[in-house]
């Protein structure tokens, strides 16, 4: 081990003084928040809304109730609680690798009244575990794990239910306080990260799930990274310099994506006399020129940022920026310190329904001075999804490691539509590098050799 390593550290355990009572009520009160959402998120709509298919690239509403709810029977109260099985004949129906999206319309799948019932018997006897088990001797309930892998299981459905609503045609349904306003004056353009190692990763946080494990020592040269995410008006540049028609910014694969669906701006985007409109779970508006770009592809992406002479940064500059104290050689859990989420650091949780502008959550800066990591949108990053060194699948194969591969882009910091128990420093998300219908934008970084 190098002196390095050992200067360098992690912030320890998030629950490192909470006893089992605590633990309980903790996993108890985040449970209960997925569900508030998901309740509000399928109650919005009617019945005939809820069975509909939106959009091919999602599921019926009602197949991701069901699924949360069959997610958690298999994990909580199956085999957390050893309880026997509510519904064993619908396993099949709700495991997402037997059935492509596209197809899961004409399963025969529990009805609206049906699933909410389900979800309800569940969650009764996942209560009734939760009191009983014991949170230590296992693995899978050290610290409460499985509840939280279940409490995150459900909040990163919810925010598939969110994209869904997004792409749902029809009245707004869904109702939020506007995101707030610059809050800062003028911020430079970009922030130099100084080269050298941290630790990437955690060994430590407790309901951290297997592809963010474990903690290691990652070299990083320095690299200037953008204070902010990309806007909104700086893409619309992008656009009105022709970007869109100009081959030389885009790789092969991103121009071909870019031909043959012929995409000509972010999604949801629509050109008016005035300017560039946009519809947002409903509602049309202006396209707000301070509030960072969402809906664009990876591809879009890689574009801009050639474009503006820069290029994505790598999953580990991210993490850096987004962790890194260069006063204490410090991994920290989030940009601003240890502690958890709070509304003045972050765009999070469905609190708004859009991203902010940029320059509106000062107190979420990281101790380099970037803005924004977490919440507002998904970062895209250059890197392909892969596994840590000494990377072990937890609890089971499909969670991450059926997924690494060059086919999947990281992206990172979660968005607006992600609850605080479901992002975190050290927390990867992944997808197609032509998807458009998450919540996804981008920051740029260029090299700062001789820096
Ligand atoms: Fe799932």
């Amino acid at each position: 081990m190098s002196d390095v390593t050992e200067f360098l550290t992690e912030t320890p355990s998030a629950f490192r003084d909470e006893n089992a009572e605590s633990l309980r009520e903790h996993a108890a009160r985040a449970l209960g928040r997925a569900r508030e959402r998901s309740t509000a998120l399928t109650g919005a709509v009617d019945d005939e809304d809820l069975v509909r298919q939106h959009s091919k690239l999602m599921s019926p509403l009602v197949w991701d109730l069901a699924h949360i709810g069959s997610q958690e029977e298999l994990w909580l109260v199956r085999d957390v609680g050893g309880r026997e099985p509510l519904r064993p004949d619908i396993d099949d129906l709700y495991d997402a690798f037997q059935h492509p999206r596209a197809d899961r319309p004409a399963l025969p799948l529990l009805g609206p009244a049906e699933a909410r019932r389900y979800v309800g018997e569940v969650r009764a006897k996942a209560f009734e575990v939760l009191e009983k088990a014991p949170l230590t001797g296992r693995r899978l309930t050290e610290a409460g794990f499985a509840f939280g892998m279940i409490t995150q299981h459900e909040q990163q459905h919810d925010e598939t239910m969110l994209a869904t609503h997004q792409l749902r045609q029809g009245e707004p349904v869904l109702h939020a306080p506007a995101a707030p306003g610059r809050r800062t004056g003028p911020l430079p353009a970009e922030v130099l990260v100084p080269g050298g190692p941290f630790l990437m990763g955690t060994s430590v946080e407790p309901w951290a799930l297997d592809n963010e494990r474990p903690a290691h020592e990652v070299d990083v040269e320095a690299f200037f990274l953008d204070t902010t995410p990309v806007t909104n008006g700086q893409y619309a540049e992008f656009f009105d310099s022709g970007g869109y028609d100009q081959r030389q910014w885009w790789s092969d694969a991103g121009w071909e994506y870019r031909t043959t669906h012929d995409i000509t701006a972010p999604r949801f985007w629509y050109r008016q006399q005035d300017g560039w409109w946009r519809r947002r779970f409903g509602v049309h508006e202006r396209v707000p020129a301070e509030q960072p770009v969402v809906h664009v592809s990876f591809h879009e992406a890689e574009a801009y940022a050639a474009w503006a002479g820069k290029r994505l940064p790598t999953e580990r500059e991210w993490e850096k920026a987004a962790r890194f104290d260069p006063a204490t050689g410090r991994s920290r859990r989030y940009p601003w310190g240890d502690e958890d989420p709070g509304p003045e650091h972050a765009n999070l949780g469905q609190a708004h329904l859009s991203p902010a502008a940029v320059g509106a959550y000062p107190a979420g800066a990281s101790p380099l001075g970037v803005h924004q990591l977490i919440g507002d949108v998904w970062e895209w990053t250059s890197s392909d999804f892969s596994g840590y060194p000494g990377f072990a699948a937890f609890p089971y194969r499909e969670y991450s490691e059926v997924f690494f591969g060059p086919e999947y882009k990281v992206l990172r910091g979660g968005s607006f539509g992600t609850d605080t128990a479901a992002v975190r420093g050290t927390f990867r998300n992944w997808d197609y590098p032509i998807r458009r219908q998450i919540f996804s934008g981008f920051r740029c970084a260029r090299d700062a050799r001789g820096v």
